[in-house]
């Protein structure tokens, strides 16, 4: 069997691979509607919210675009905060719908500076949202969202939109304690269930807004994914075999304690990043303060080729590893290490990485 260490999907513990394969039940049942609040509390637990938590099907882009067309009519001044890919999507969601998108964008592998976040807001009242992705997959870098959050809430009072869908669950976000309007995730991710399933919570003031909102919804109504919560159901067929998924892997999180999944995240992470330099690897996030803690992305410098060496690692030792995006790609590889995994894990990958390298070309 493959090792799939992608950033998302990510494999799965054996308890969740049997869950999901149970049979299917009523959505409009009682046992799905007393599991469904189930796990919508479990979620709120590790989102740190006491506001609304919906959970929707569809992946993580669904969420994105949820986020924008509730909360948006079209016209409005948002500012984007692009670090990467992600950011890029989320601020194309909301000028495909009719935004006015003025975009502040940062060099591949860096965070997005908080004092420029600062002077945009400074330089246009009229801004009404800002949205900023917390830990940008592309590049491997998490931003300092408590900083971004502390001046786009305190210092102006605007609504944040937050992408969180590879940091919710694996990178501490306290959402109600930084304030986050709308923070999004996606199942695939730390989760440890399959994609398909998109989760975001919402304040009181993004619900002022989004009743205001005029940009055009029908299947990402998240007034309709409310009214429909109370009675533990959902507006459209869920995914019902990911939310029994979710109904233990939320278990397993917790009974593992938030501090000491993040912990956890957190020693992968730089067992990742030390395992890279000592094989003589670059890593492209110079500033360790601003690595991510769910995947990690190696440059292809001294004559590595990083498309034929994860061809090598899948081909040779079943190991997948994922590739550049955007214009990234070709240039790096990134090892996703989120979800269902721990230091061995990240220890079996450098060992055979080490025997890869030289036939994708590495000179020391
Ligand atoms: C930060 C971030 N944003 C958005 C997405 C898009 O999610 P999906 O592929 O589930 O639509 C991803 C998934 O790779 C992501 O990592």
């Amino acid at each position: 069997m493959e090792q799939l260490r992608v950033p998302g999907p990510t494999p799965l513990p054996k308890e969740v691979l049997q869950a999901i394969s149970k049979q299917m039940i009523n959505h409009r049942g009682p046992e799905f509607r007393q599991l469904f609040k189930d796990v919508t509390e479990k979620l709120k637990t590790v989102f740190q919210t006491k506001n609304d938590l919906l959970v929707l099907t569809g992946s993580g882009t669904g969420g994105l675009e949820a986020a924008v067309v509730n909360m948006l009519s079209p016209g409005d001044k948002v500012l984007s905060v692009s670090i990467g890919v992600f950011g890029d999507r989320f601020a194309n969601i909301a000028k495909t719908f009719g935004a006015e998108v003025i975009k502040l964008s940062f060099e591949q592998g860096k965070p997005a500076d908080v004092d420029s976040i600062r002077k945009a807001l400074q330089a246009d009242a009229a801004i009404k949202a800002v949205l900023v992705t917390h830990n940008e997959t592309s590049t491997a870098v998490t931003n300092d969202l408590k900083s971004i959050a502390a001046v786009v809430k305190k210092e102006f009072g605007k609504l944040l939109l937050v992408d969180g869908i590879s940091s919710i669950g694996s990178i501490n976000l306290p959402v109600d304690e930084w304030q986050i309007d709308v923070a999004i995730s996606g199942s695939q991710k730390g989760w440890m269930v399959p994609p398909g399933m998109t989760m975001l919570a919402i304040s009181q003031e993004a619900w002022q807004a989004n009743a205001k909102a005029k940009m055009p919804r029908f299947y990402w109504d998240l007034a309709k994914a409310k009214a429909s919560l109370e009675k533990g159901e959902t507006p459209w067929t869920p995914a019902v075999s990911i939310v029994f998924g979710f109904g233990i892997s939320l278990d397993m999180l917790l009974k593992e304690g938030l501090p000491n999944v993040f912990a956890r995240h957190a020693r992968v992470a730089k067992a990742a990043r030390d395992g890279a330099r000592t094989l003589g690897l670059s890593l492209l996030v110079a500033d360790e303060k601003y690595a991510s803690n769910t995947v990690t992305a190696i440059m292809g410098t001294n004559g590595l080729d990083p498309k034929k060496l994860n061809q090598i690692m899948r081909e040779q030792y079943k190991i997948v590893l994922a590739g550049g995006q955007g214009a990234l790609e070709g240039k790096i590889f990134r090892i996703g290490h989120l979800g269902f995994v721990d230091v061995p894990d990240i220890d079996d990958i450098m060992a055979h990485l080490k025997l890869a390298l030289p036939q994708a070309g590495l000179v020391k």
